[in-house]
């Protein structure tokens, strides 16, 4: 393909598989934050599917996180195609009826949301020099229908899905604007969030009786990027969890 592709938070789960997923023939930016070693994997597997892989390390809840990823990125790259906005997570479960904590509403909405939008905007410059350039956020079935106790991170995935309505309007005909919406996926974002337990039953109650695989998602990602009539949708991947 000869793209030249930005992943966030591309060291662990759906991420690390759009990565190796888009490997070959590309240049990858592997984008991660505390997880250097998994990345270095990551990095070392599109090299070997033969990509050139670049590793890029920020914190992206702050502005100045998410502007010294970009600013890095321009060291490095004149033009970008692909932009995955992934890094992303629920960080903690806080029901509604415990009263909600502001730490975590603002630490959400700045990993998920705010993230997504400055990372775009600052991309902007990349992107215009960018070949069919397309940005593709990672939205959540958790924006689609009532998810107790990740109440404030769906909200921040709904907010994902407008922002991409958004952007697609104000950026077309030059730069596609879409987002993919996973199910429940098998990866380490469960590890603190969802007991064993919780993830059996959630895969009991999917239509087709499991949980997805990064893999699902990835695959998705590259649909994406390689429909050129696509943009300001939201694509549900959920084994039919959701259906509408
Ligand atoms: N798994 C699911 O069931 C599911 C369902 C719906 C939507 N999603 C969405 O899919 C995306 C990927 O999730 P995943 O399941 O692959 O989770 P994951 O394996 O936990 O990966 C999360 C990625 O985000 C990065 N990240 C976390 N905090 C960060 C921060 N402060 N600054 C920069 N990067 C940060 C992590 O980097 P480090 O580890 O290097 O810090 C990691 O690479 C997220 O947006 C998530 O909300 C997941």
């Amino acid at each position: 393909m000869n793209k030249t592709i930005l992943i966030t938070g591309a060291s662990t789960g759906i991420g690390a598989a759009t990565a190796r997923t888009l490997a070959e023939g590309n240049t990858v930016f592997v984008h991660y934050n505390s997880s250097e070693q998994p990345a270095r994997e990551v990095a070392n597997e599109v090299g070997a599917a033969g990509g050139t892989a670049h590793l890029v390390q920020a914190d992206v809840t702050t502005e100045e996180g998410c502007t010294q990823l970009v600013n890095e990125l321009k060291t490095k790259t004149s033009r970008l195609d692909v932009l995955v906005n992934n890094a992303g997570g629920l960080i903690r479960r806080n029901p509604i009826g415990d009263r909600l904590e502001w730490e975590l509403m603002e630490e959400t909405f700045r990993l998920n949301t705010f993230s997504t939008m400055l990372i775009t905007s600052l991309c902007l410059p990349l992107l215009k020099n960018g070949s069919d350039p397309c940005v593709i956020n990672l939205s959540s079935i958790a924006a689609r229908h009532g998810a107790p106790s990740a109440t404030i991170y769906g909200a921040c995935k709904g907010a994902v899905d407008t922002f991409t309505r958004g952007a697609a309007a104000e950026l077309a005909p030059d730069i596609r604007v879409n987002a993919v919406a996973p199910g429940v996926i098998d990866t380490p974002f469960h590890e603190k969030v969802s007991t064993p337990e919780r993830m059996k039953q959630f895969a009991e109650k999917c239509p087709l009786k499991r949980n997805g695989s990064p893999d699902h998602i990835a695959a998705t990602v590259r649909f994406v990027l390689e429909n050129d009539f696509l943009t300001g949708e939201t694509i549900d991947v959920n084994g039919g969890l959701f259906m509408r």
